[in-house]
C-alpha cells in the first residue's frame, strides 16, 4: 500500500461511530440510501443469476440487504474493505457472508476472479492517479465494472474540513478527489482498450462552491455491455 493510500486509512480507522451506526440500520434492512438507488439499476441490468459479485470498499455491508432484496436473495456476494473495524460490525450483521480486509490498491483476488465488481463512493477518497485502483478493479473482473464517483469537466482535489458537530465529526479533513468523466474514460480505455464505456447521468452534490456531481460508469469487458446503450 503507498503511503497516501495508509494515510487515508488512518482517517477511516479513526472514525468513532457516526457513519457505522447510520450504514448499520441500513445493512440490517432499513431504507436504501440515495447512492444506493442511483447504483441498483446498472447492478440489475448486469448481474445473471450465478454472477460472482464483489463489493470494494463495502464498509459494513451496506449494499447486501438490498442486492438480496432487489436483485437475487441467493447472491454470491464478497465484500472487500480496508477498515477493519466496519468488516467486524458487517461479519457480525451478515454471518456467513465473505468479507475481506484488502486495499483497492491492491485487491487480494486472483485476476478475473468476479464477474460483476462494483466500488462506490470510495475513489473520490483514494489519492490520484485514479489508473491503480482502476487496473486492480478491472484486472479482478472477468464481465463487468460498476463505479460511482465524484466528477465534473475538470479534474481537482478539494479538503473539506470538519466543524466539531459535523456528522461524521472525527475526523478533521476529507479529500474528495473530482476527476472529470474524460480522465475517467480515458483512464479505462488506457487499461482496457476494447472496454465498452457507459456513464448514466448522476445527482449534483453540492460542495462549498462547486455543484459536483456522483456519476456511474459501467466498463463492460464483453459485448454483454451492449444491453446498456440505451443509457448512455
Ligand atoms: C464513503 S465509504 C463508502 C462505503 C460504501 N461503499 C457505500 O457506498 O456506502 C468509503 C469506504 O471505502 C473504504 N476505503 C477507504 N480506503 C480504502 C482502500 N484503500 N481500500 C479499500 N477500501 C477503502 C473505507 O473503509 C469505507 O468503508
Amino acid at each position: 500500500m503507498s503511503t497516501s493510500s495508509k494515510e487515508l486509512w488512518r482517517n477511516w480507522d479513526a472514525e468513532t461511530g457516526g457513519m457505522i451506526k447510520r450504514l448499520s440500520q441500513i445493512a440490517k434492512g432499513g431504507a436504501p440510501d440515495g447512492n444506493m438507488l442511483r447504483v441498483l439499476p446498472a447492478l440489475k441490468k448486469m448481474y445473471s443469476p450465478g454472477s460472482r459479485v464483489l463489493d470494494v470498499g463495502c464498509c459494513v455491508g451496506e449494499y447486501l440487504a438490498m442486492l438480496r432484496k432487489q436483485v437475487d436473495p441467493e447472491i454470491d456476494y464478497t465484500g472487500v474493505d480496508a477498515t477493519k473495524k466496519y468488516l467486524d460490525v458487517a461479519r457480525s450483521i451478515f454471518k456467513q457472508t465473505r468479507f475481506v480486509e484488502g486495499d483497492i490498491l491492491n485487491l487480494p483476488f486472483d485476476d478475473n476472479a468476479f464477474d460483476l465488481v462494483f466500488c462506490v463512493n470510495v475513489l473520490q477518497h483514494i489519492a490520484p492517479p485514479l489508473t491503480v485502483p482502476l487496473r486492480e478493479l478491472l484486472r479482478v473482473s472477468r464481465r463487468t465494472v460498476v463505479i460511482y464517483l465524484l466528477s465534473d469537466i475538470c479534474d481537482m482535489q478539494i479538503q473539506q474540513f470538519r466543524k466539531p458537530g459535523d456528522a461524521w465529526d472525527s475526523l478533521p479533513f476529507f479529500y474528495h478527489n473530482v476527476y472529470s468523466k474524460k480522465t475517467v474514460v480515458s483512464t479505462i480505455r488506457k487499461i482496457c482498450p476494447n472496454a465498452r464505456i457507459f456513464n448514466a447521468a448522476g445527482n449534483g452534490y453540492r460542495m462549498g462552491p462547486l455543484n459536483t456531481k456522483y456519476n456511474v460508469f459501467v466498463a463492460c469487458k464483453s459485448t454483454e455491455g451492449d444491453i446498456l446503450k440505451g443509457d448512455q
